[in-house]
């Protein structure tokens, strides 16, 4: 997978101290299964709008070297462990550590990122610029970020929360695809310089998508707009037929909306937000084009299958869109991102805060908070496969856009 990276200076290195002598299973159960998932994952969610304690441990640790992103107290066997997932920032190239507890990569970027709005923001960024120097912005907030204009304001809140912890992130920004996005609004977002693209929600598929695009034919003229100005279409790839299975909806996507659009509109280049499925790890995997199609990966669709959701009872906390898939759709996601192709896939951790509430519900809202550990856990996958050597790569986002210039 590309974990794409801003610069390759050294101070902008990021040590991880992994827990290499940990089955992936227990590793698995620490940060999202079983009593482990509920204590990790509750304290997520409801620290991020309302924990500011969790906020001050961090703002503490920061003084010294070491930035401890995640500890995970864990009951094993009766007793209880503590664990320590940590990150350590270098100002210089040096990095003593011993192998088997430490990896060593370039600092990546978060391609798909929810910060949502008003003082939620000031909770949620800080955890994501703790790891990462830039990130997209999801535009789903009510009501959504439509022109470079709302945009450019939604940025500066957000790069003012993350100052503090990270002053060099840079939040960039997608805009909200609707019926109406003209070409003008295409126009200017090109114009801006912090508009990477457009995000297209098909109307009713996930959280806040109740303004998205009815049919993709309505805005062909905005896609091909986008396509000569270099933007870059994100899409939620789920059907929204009521009749089509939950588990269904990405791979009928592909075959009903992705390719014929991939087809009619030549030079669009796409990201397949938050792949699930092996139809859609192989579908990008196998497109002809280099450059031209690309995907994002979450860390729970690699670390856990649909059981995470049933496990001992009802797991609000591992509901997301689109939802957790078998076994084998785990496998073949994971697999594309240490793969051959893994150039494609790009780390976008789709971390969608919502309050402890909205979550623990009757009518549960989609979404599973990971910015506060995003690394470690892709890291927790990539080793269950022994792959570590993979999360990093070289190329970045745009680069995906300079690929197909080339072509
Ligand atoms: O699970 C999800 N949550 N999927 C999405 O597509 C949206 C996101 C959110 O905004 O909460
Ligand atoms: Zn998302």
């Amino acid at each position: 997978m590309r974990t794409t990276t801003t610069t390759t200076t050294t101070e902008h290195r990021i040590t991880m101290l992994l827990l290499l002598r940990t089955k992936t299973a227990s590793m698995s159960r620490a940060v999202f299964g079983a009593r482990h998932n509920r204590t990790e994952l509750e304290t997520s969610s409801s620290s991020c709008y309302n924990d500011h304690h969790h906020h001050r441990r961090h703002r503490h640790q920061e003084d010294n070297t070491l930035r401890t992103t995640a500890r995970y107290p864990l009951r094993q066997n009766g007793r209880r462990r503590r664990r320590c997932v940590a990150s350590k920032i270098y100002s210089s190239s040096s990095s003593s550590s011993s192998m088997d507890d430490f990896l060593t990569i370039t600092k990546p970027d978060d391609w798909h990122l929810h910060v949502r709005d008003g003082s939620k923001i000031t909770s949620v960024v800080p955890h994501t610029a703790r790891q990462f120097d830039r990130a997209l912005i999801m535009p789903n907030l009510t009501p959504p970020v439509r022109t470079a204009e709302e945009a450019g304001t939604y940025r500066k809140l957000i790069t003012e929360a993350a100052k503090e912890t990270n002053a060099r992130f840079e939040p960039h920004m997608t805009l909200y695809l609707t019926d109406e996005t003209s070409e003008a609004i295409v126009e200017d977002a090109a114009k801006s310089g912090y508009v990477r693209g457009f995000k297209l929600y098909p109307a009713g598929a996930t959280t806040n998508s109740s303004f998205g695009v009815t049919d993709v034919k309505r805005v062909m003229p905005a896609l091909r707009k986008m396509a000569e100005l270099g933007l870059i279409l994100q899409v939620h790839g789920e059907v929204t037929h009521q009749t089509v299975d939950i588990f269904d909806c990405e791979a009928r996507y592909i075959d009903e909306v992705l390719k014929p659009l991939l087809d009619e509109v030549k030079d669009l280049r796409v990201v397949m937000e938050h792949i699930t499925t092996k139809n859609a790890a192989d579908f990008v995997s196998t497109f002809p084009e280099d450059g031209r199609l690309a995907a994002t990966i979450t860390p729970q669709h690699v670390l856990l299958n649909r059981n995470a959701l049933f496990k001992g009872g009802m797991r609000p906390h591992v509901f997301c869109l689109p939802i957790l898939k078998r076994e084998e759709h785990r496998e073949a996601v994971l697999n594309a991102a240490v793969g051959t192709k893994s150039e494609r896939f790009f780390l976008g951790t789709d971390s969608a805060p919502h309050p402890k509430g909205a979550k623990e519900s009757a009518c549960g809202c989609a979404g599973v908070f990971s910015a506060h550990a995003a690394l470690n856990f892709y890291a927790m996958a990539f080793d269950s496969v022994g792959k570590l050597d993979k999360l990093e790569a070289g190329k970045n986002y745009g680069e995906m856009v300079d690929m197909t210039e080339k072509i």
